[in-house]
């Protein structure tokens, strides 16, 4: 079988050449993303593999279409960046990875969350400032008092809800379909009680259509002034000018921010422009409450080394088989 890989990341690479070398099949891969352009390259290829936030468009599987490819494995968890529709009209079936490691994720919003109950950015400013004794100021709140909400207890959710029970906090999570085998150390409570009664609120949805804004001004309304918000999920989840004018009025504590609202439109500009430029975006980094990460919750090696070997793995079972465990039909 011929491979390719697009959007191939350095840390990526040795593990891709590991592969080749453990394999009968031919694997070709590119830093390059997957698009309009570059679907050139996979002209001749069985499957394509590939990781990126920026669109897979309709322009990308006609062409796949065109060229006899059937298979699209994803080396990532969100599909929210897929045309589906076009997919299926190319007749392209696509692959996700789903658990190449749900503990990471939910490691990056324990970690957000801990520093900002301990204020860590307001002290490393006074130290930056040298105000060592300014630094000494910022007094803390610990977890294990807090009570914390996880709305969504898919495979990151339950990671972060045996986390957070492990520190000693009280967790609450919502999701309208749980998992009633997990045994999760949480108490299932509707959603608007959730936004209610948690100290922190921690996000491990889906970015579908149907989820965006669901934290909105409504639902800030509704919440504590010392509530701590965390999004390692989707940036639609939430509505950041809303979000923005909370946080200004002091009407939130904080917020913990890896996956930012507009990271798809700010990345298409950064590439072109060479400058990530957006106007909430200054005002959230220019806050002292707030954590901006650019997007790497995932960011692990065992998350790393499982993505592509999961996946390349996935997509030889498309090959062999027509179909693998982790195909994705809808949104
Ligand atoms: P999952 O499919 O295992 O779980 C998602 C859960 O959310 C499901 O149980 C579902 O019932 C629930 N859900 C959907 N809509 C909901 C709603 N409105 N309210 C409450 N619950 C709802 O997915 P997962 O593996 O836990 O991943 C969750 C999300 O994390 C992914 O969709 C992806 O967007 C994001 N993610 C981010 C990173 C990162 O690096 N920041 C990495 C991986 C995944
Ligand atoms: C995912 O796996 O869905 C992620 O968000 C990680 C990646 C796209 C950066």
């Amino acid at each position: 079988m011929k491979i390719i890989a697009y959007g191939a990341r350095v840390d990526e690479i040795p593990y891709f050449r590991q592969w080749a070398k453990e394999s009968s099949d031919t694997l070709e891969f590119h830093q390059e993303l997957l698009d309009a352009r570059t679907i050139e390259w996979a002209k001749g290829f069985d499957g394509i593999n590939c990781f990126q936030t920026t669109p897979y468009s309709a322009a990308v599987f006609e062409k796949m279409g065109q060229y006899g490819i059937h298979f699209l494995a994803l080396r990532n968890v969100g599909t929210d960046n897929v045309d589906f529709a076009a997919a299926k009209k190319a007749g392209v079936s696509i692959s996700n990875t789903p658990a190449y490691s749900p503990t990471a994720i939910a490691e990056f919003s324990l970690t957000l969350t801990l520093q900002l109950l301990r204020r860590m950015p307001e002290v490393a400013d006074k130290l930056l400032a040298d105000d060592y004794n300014g630094a000494t100021q910022f007094i803390g709140r610990e977890l294990g008092q807090q009570t914390v909400g996880v709305i969504g207890a898919g495979r990151i959710g339950q990671a972060a809800i045996r986390m957070f029970n492990g520190f000693g906090a009280k967790v609450l999570a919502y999701d309208p379909y749980p998992n009633q085998k997990a045994h999760l150390p949480a108490e299932f409570v509707d959603l608007p009680d959730l936004i209610r009664q948690a100290d922190v609120i921690d996000l491990h949805i889906p970015g579908i259509p149907a989820n965006d804004h669901i934290i909105d001004e409504a639902a800030i309304a509704q919440m504590k002034p010392s509530t701590l918000i965390i999004n390692t999920a989707r940036g639609n989840l939430i509505d950041t000018a809303a979000l923005v004018q909370a946080l200004l009025e002091g009407r939130l504590a904080g917020a913990g921010i890896d996956t930012y609202e507009r990271e798809t439109e700010d990345l298409l500009a950064l590439n072109e422009t060479g400058h990530f430029s957006d106007p909430l975006w200054d005002e959230l980094l220019s806050m002292r409450n707030v954590i901006l990460t650019p997007h790497i919750a995932y960011y692990t090696q065992t998350a790393v080394h499982n993505m592509v070997y999961y996946s390349l793995q996935n997509l030889m079972d498309f090959l062999t088989t027509g179909t693998t465990d982790t195909e994705v039909s809808t949104k």
